[in-house]
């Protein structure tokens, strides 16, 4: 490992950076995509190893801002990890992670995140999935059963065009409601939401948006939904939304010879329940198509309950989404709200990150956080990972004691952190970088 240096891949050195990625992913992108990944990389940061000069190794990570209970914090997103496969298993990884930690750290980032393509790999490296989603279908063949009234109000459909000015500011406010969420900027919105051909699968449709509830032209301000309400996260589209919009879908749609036509959902956002009901009803009702497959749902979404009938609206999938990685425990801890006070010791476990480690004293009440070390004996023991699984309300500390894999050694501490790290609704991720 002597040999491998870690330094920062220079713009002209991201073909060579996306050839190493292809290599090990076993990929031959179109020069369209390529040009698409490039474009991405410029945004980076660039993490390269290097031996005798060759590039063997490559992460980079977005600078996205990721909703956390209470606001936002600035985060590292991982992506395009990659080591030479004549490289792997001599710590190139480590040591690129190594590195990425510490700039977070500099450059006052509390948390880093990433999508995991294999869920063995990034534990060791102190990331634990902070959200999971749900895959989720419908059988379409017959009406959705509900157990509520569906919004009678119109659905419109828009211009895919048109829809990161007039979703933006609505999207942006469900990022105050559900930790865990990317903010999206005008070209995320049109390049990974809103892109004509879909990436996996060129015979779905172009993308449909359907809304719910009046539209009104993008552009004007004033608006009911504008995010001069929600003062706590900033608008990131160019464009005010100017709608009484209720909720939208974000939808594909594909024929099939062998079986029912496939609505495929990409994302619903609804204000209240029963204008989630008229959108799922809306989708469940197309004509031609017989399932509807939607992919990482919210694990709390209200469909599971106000379904009539839950065989036909399934879980037939439930994966770990974003996994996050608390690189400054402190300030991460001090930097999200708290819904009920807890004043207790936990001691951290952190290998990879020793500033991190050791018995600190967690007062925290909604009014504020401090995270003190202390030599007072512990009262929970658990691995920075867990509480990075923690940290947004998605797991409880409860499940991990019961799991084997945190110790309570006081009573009660376990009940006291989980009612102060609630949130009302579980955190959510579906934007996969
Ligand atoms: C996964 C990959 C990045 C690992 O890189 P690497 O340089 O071999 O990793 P390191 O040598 O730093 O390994 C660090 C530790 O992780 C473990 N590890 C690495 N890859 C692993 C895997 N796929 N599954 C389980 N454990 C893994 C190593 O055994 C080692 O464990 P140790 O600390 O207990 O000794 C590399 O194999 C690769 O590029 N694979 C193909 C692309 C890929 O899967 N990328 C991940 C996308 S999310």
């Amino acid at each position: 490992m002597e040999s491998v240096q870690f330094r920062d891949i220079p713009a002209a050195g991201i073909d060579r950076a996306l050839s190493l990625a292809y290599l090990v992913f076993h990929e031959t992108p179109e020069e369209e995509k390529r040009k698409h990944h490039h474009e991405l990389l410029l945004d980076c940061v660039r993490i390269g190893a290097y031996e005798d000069g060759e590039l063997v190794g490559f992460v980079a990570a977005f600078p996205f801002t990721v909703s956390v209970p209470g606001g936002e914090l600035p985060c590292p997103c991982l992506t395009f990890v990659s080591v030479a496969p004549t490289h792997r298993r001599r710590g190139v990884l480590s040591g690129m992670l190594a590195e990425l930690f510490a700039r977070a750290v500099a450059d006052g980032s509390p948390i880093a995140s990433l999508w995991a393509s294999e869920d063995a790999i990034y534990g060791r490296f102190g990331f634990g999935p902070a959200t999971h989603g749900h895959t989720v279908e419908i059988d379409s063949r017959r009406p959705l059963a509900l157990r509520i009234t569906p919004d009678d109000r119109p659905l419109r459909l828009v211009d895919p065009a048109d829809a990161p000015g007039l979703l933006g500011a609505y999207y942006d406010r469900t990022r105050t409601e559900r930790a865990g969420r990317i903010a999206r900027g005008e070209a995320w919105w049109r390049e990974e939401w809103l892109v004509t051909e879909d990436e996996e699968d060129d015979e779905l449709s172009p993308p449909r948006v359907v809304v719910l509830g009046a539209t009104g032209a993008p552009g004007a301000t004033g608006a009911p939904n504008s995010p001069s309400d929600n003062a706590t996260l900033p608008n990131t589209t160019a464009t005010t939304n100017t709608t009484t919009i209720a909720g939208y879908a974000i939808y594909r749609t594909k024929t099939r010879d062998d079986a029912p036509g496939l609505v495929r959902l990409d994302e619903l956002e609804a204000d209240t329940p029963a204008a989630a009901a008229a959108l799922w009803r809306y989708l469940a009702s197309i004509d031609l198509t017989g399932l509807v497959r939607a992919w990482g749902r919210p694990v709390d979404d209200p469909l599971h309950l106000f379904a009539a009938d839950r065989d036909q609206v399934r879980v037939t999938g439930d994966f770990p989404a974003l996994w996050l990685r608390l690189v400054d425990v402190r300030k991460a801890l001090e930097s999200r709200s708290w819904a009920a006070p807890v004043d207790v010791v936990l001691d951290v476990r952190d290998d990879r990150l020793p500033a991190n480690a050791g018995r600190h004293r967690l007062t925290a009440s909604p009014d504020g956080c401090t995270y003190e070390p202390t030599d007072a004996p512990a009262d929970l023991t658990l691995d920075v990972r867990d509480l990075a699984a923690c940290y947004l309300g998605g797991t409880k500390a409860d499940a991990l004691v019961r799991a084997g894999l945190a110790t309570e050694h006081t009573p009660g501490t376990v009940a006291a952190l989980d009612a102060a790290l609630h949130t009302p609704l579980l955190p959510h991720t579906v934007d996969e970088f």
